[in-house]
């Protein structure tokens, strides 16, 4: 019998983790989510009652205080596992390459902030708005979704120059986990920055530009693992990372992981 609390649940990996969460019917899986009303989380909890869909944007600290007043009220001011996975970025300049941002503070700060916004501010105002529910736990592990592109060998290796904000702000997300970790390890609260795999999280049909991209970091990622040959699937992707959660220990607590459970991002 535990109980889960998941944000930016509306899609992909984290509408995954719901699901995955709540075929155990014993558990207990808060979904947080911007739109309440969005359709995929609002079907999963039409046929699972131990789904609860809570109101919550990581990036509006009053917003996540309520989600988690709202988690208290349904689990009696307790939470076993808080999964961080919220993301946003800039798309418009994902594809940059350091060297192309403009000697333009207002434009370069507008770059980075959706990917700050939701890694790092909203990584500390989630995990300190459910921090007194996790110390009232059982498990008390705190995970946060991070990103093999925001690990310098694998940068390296790959030879990826772009994602800058999104890659800059998850290693930031990384070493705030290990703070985190730090801090908490003498209240037996473990916490750890988890990357998912490469994820096909695509809804719908890929334009010609997305296929585009996704073959030519196919090829970066290639250089790296070359028995690579596609995205997986947000099913094997969870199954692992819930494996990961499931193994986290007070020894592990701090670490940035992979879903492979070790450094292998891919
Ligand atoms: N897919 C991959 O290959 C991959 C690889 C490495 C790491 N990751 C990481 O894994 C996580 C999930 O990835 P994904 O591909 O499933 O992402 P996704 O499909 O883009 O979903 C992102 C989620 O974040 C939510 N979100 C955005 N801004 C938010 C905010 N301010 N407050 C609350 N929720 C917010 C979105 O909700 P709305 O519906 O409200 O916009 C959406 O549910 C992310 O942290 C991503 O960086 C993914």
């Amino acid at each position: 019998m535990s109980s889960y609390a998941i944000t930016g649940a509306s899609k992909g990996i984290a509408l995954e983790l719901v699901r995955q969460l709540a075929a155990t019917p014993t558990n207990t899986v808060l979904a947080i989510v911007r739109n309440p009303e969005s359709h995929a989380i609002s079907s999963l909890a039409s046929t699972h009652p131990n789904v609860h869909i809570l109101k919550g944007d990581v990036t509006d600290p009053q917003s996540i205080l309520e989600a988690a007043s709202a988690a208290a009220r349904i689990t009696d001011g307790k939470l076993d596992v808080l999964i961080h996975c919220s993301n946003a970025v800039d798309m418009s300049t994902m594809a940059y390459n350091p060297t192309q941002f403009p000697f333009d503070p207002a434009a370069t700060r507008a770059a980075f902030e959706p990917s700050l916004s939701t890694a790092v501010y909203g990584g500390l105002w989630t995990t300190n708005a459910f921090l007194p529910l996790i110390e009232k736990g059982a498990q008390k592990k705190i995970v946060h979704i991070s990103t093999g592109m925001a690990d310098l060998d694998f940068t390296r290796k790959s030879g990826v120059s772009y994602g800058v904000a999104y890659s800059v702000a998850k290693a930031g997300m990384n070493v705030q986990v290990a703070k985190y970790a730090a801090e908490l390890e003498p209240k037996g609260i473990k916490v750890l920055a988890l990357s998912p795999g490469w994820v096909d999280t695509w809804e719908g049909e890929k334009p010609p530009q997305v296929i585009e991209g996704l073959n030519k970091m196919l090829k970066e990622f290639q250089k790296v693992e070359p028995e690579l040959k596609e995205q997986i699937q947000p099913e094997e992707s969870v199954r692992k990372c819930l494996q990961v959660i499931d193994q986290l220990d007070a020894e592990r607590s701090g670490l940035f992981l992979s879903h492979n459970g070790n450094t292998n991002w891919l």
